[in-house]
């Protein structure tokens, strides 16, 4: 590759400033770790308030802003041709119960700090350039990730998206009203001419190849389902072992199985998750009559992932039959393994390249809303190294300045070519 000359450098101090600032919204004293966390499930106080602020920093860096029937909040800096489509910057603001500063805040905060980098230059673009955040990517509060975003893309209705339930039974649109962040805006917004999201690894491949960023080749599949099981509630000293519809004990066997269809390699790289278990209250003396488990498989690959959904399904048809437990299924959420577009990832390479940063492709191994816009227009994403092995969806998720810096300084010179297209 020959190099050509960045154009712009983003603010690194600003941009940390930024992410720090974010960060207190929503922040908690997290036991485990005795670090601060962030708390900022989608709809709630928090994520209201973090919206605010964004919002409002996007208002001071000139931007238009509009918000969607979803509540995904779009701002643009006009081109000089308006009636071409946007390059879009973007990721989500919303995080998981136990989460840190940076898993989707460095693509949003980012994404402001090009606007603002653009701004500072006097920089002008042919086309519009958009930086927009999506609802609810976590998934964690209505139990399907990248719903704003899927609905943009149109995988998922928004009457349906409306229609789902937090654990109080509160829905996503009443949430979205109570807010304020219930738009007028269509969301199937107009297709945009490139979408790139910069994110966090949350993994450890680029800190063991040495380098702060990473080209993202693609996503893997991604299927969650919840598992629900009915046994009967029986004396525990007086109920023959052979007698029993134990619904703990199916469920933990469930949780067994999976461990060992990962260790197993039968499945390729599987990777499952119970995150949720749940045999209600309890009693010691009571056999558990009821339990709920929630199942998150991940896999580069489409077919070993549905083998493996096809094992789990048998496995749990035979051993709950064995106990006489009664099965029901739920699906959450399924997503096939979806390949960035290929000319976008060779540009990001290139600009990386000639800001002298060295990088490494690699696959996803989490969900991001670029999976979902990726079926709307090109799409690709840059990685940002974490530390401590990339860890996330923890207080212990951390990036360093430079890392965040170099992650947006790729981010913001690759739309300004995608925006400087014809
Ligand atoms: C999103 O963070 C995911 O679950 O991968
Ligand atoms: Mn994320
Ligand atoms: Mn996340």
């Amino acid at each position: 590759m020959t190099a050509t000359p960045p154009q712009v450098r983003i603010n690194r101090d600003r941009l940390w400033a930024a992410l720090m600032e974010l960060k207190e919204i929503g922040a908690y004293d997290d036991e485990a770790t005795g670090l601060r966390g962030v708390r900022r499930l989608a709809l709630t106080e928090a994520d209201a308030e973090a919206r605010r602020r964004c919002v409002q920093w996007m208002t001071e860096a000139g931007l238009e802003v509009r918000v969607d029937r979803i509540g995904n909040v779009y701002a643009t800096r006009p081109g000089r041709d308006r009636s071409l489509p946007c390059v879009l910057m973007g990721s989500h603001i919303d995080t998981v119960a136990t989460g840190g500063a940076f898993d989707g805040t460095l693509g949003v905060l980012g994404g402001i700090e090009v606007m603002r980098t653009l701004n500072a230059a006097g920089i002008e673009t042919l086309r519009d350039v958009e930086v927009g955040f999506f609802t609810e990517e976590e998934g964690v509060r209505f139990g399907t990730d990248m719903l704003g975003s899927a609905v943009t893309a149109g995988r998922i209705p928004l009457d349906h998206a409306h229609k789902l339930t937090d654990s109080d039974g509160r829905t996503v649109a009443e949430e979205l009203q109570r807010i304020g962040f219930d738009g007028p805006e269509d969301e199937r917004r107009p297709i945009p001419h490139a979408y790139i999201e910069c994110h966090i690894e949350q993994g450890p491949i680029l800190a063991e190849a040495g380098v702060s960023v990473g080209i993202v080749k693609g996503v893997q599949s991604i299927s969650w389902q919840r598992l629900t099981l009915r046994g009967e509630a029986a004396h525990a000293g007086t109920t023959p072992i052979g007698s029993r519809h134990d619904a703990g004990l199916v469920a933990a066997n469930v949780v067994v199985e999976l461990r060992r269809m990962c260790d197993s390699g039968e499945f390729g790289q599987l990777r499952a998750t119970v995150g949720t278990f749940d045999i209600g209250a309890g009693q010691t003396n009571v056999i558990p009559h009821h339990a709920m488990l929630t199942i998150d498989l991940r896999n580069p690959d489409d077919e070993a992932m549905t083998a493996a959904e096809q094992h789990l399904a048998g496995y749990v048809d035979s051993i709950s039959a064995q106990h006489g437990v009664a099965v029901a299924w739920e699906r959450m959420a399924k997503t096939a393994m979806v390949p960035f577009h290929p000319a976008i990832q060779d540009l990001l390479a290139q600009t990386a390249h000639d800001l002298g940063l060295g990088y490494v492709r690699a696959m996803s191994g989490a969900g991001h809303d670029a999976q979902e816009i990726a079926a709307i227009c090109p799409t690709a994403m840059v990685f940002v190294r974490g530390e401590n092995g990339g860890i996330s969806h923890t207080p212990r998720e951390y990036s360093t300045p430079d890392a965040c810096a170099d992650g947006a300084d790729v981010l913001a010179n690759a739309v300004l070519r995608l925006a400087n297209q014809p």
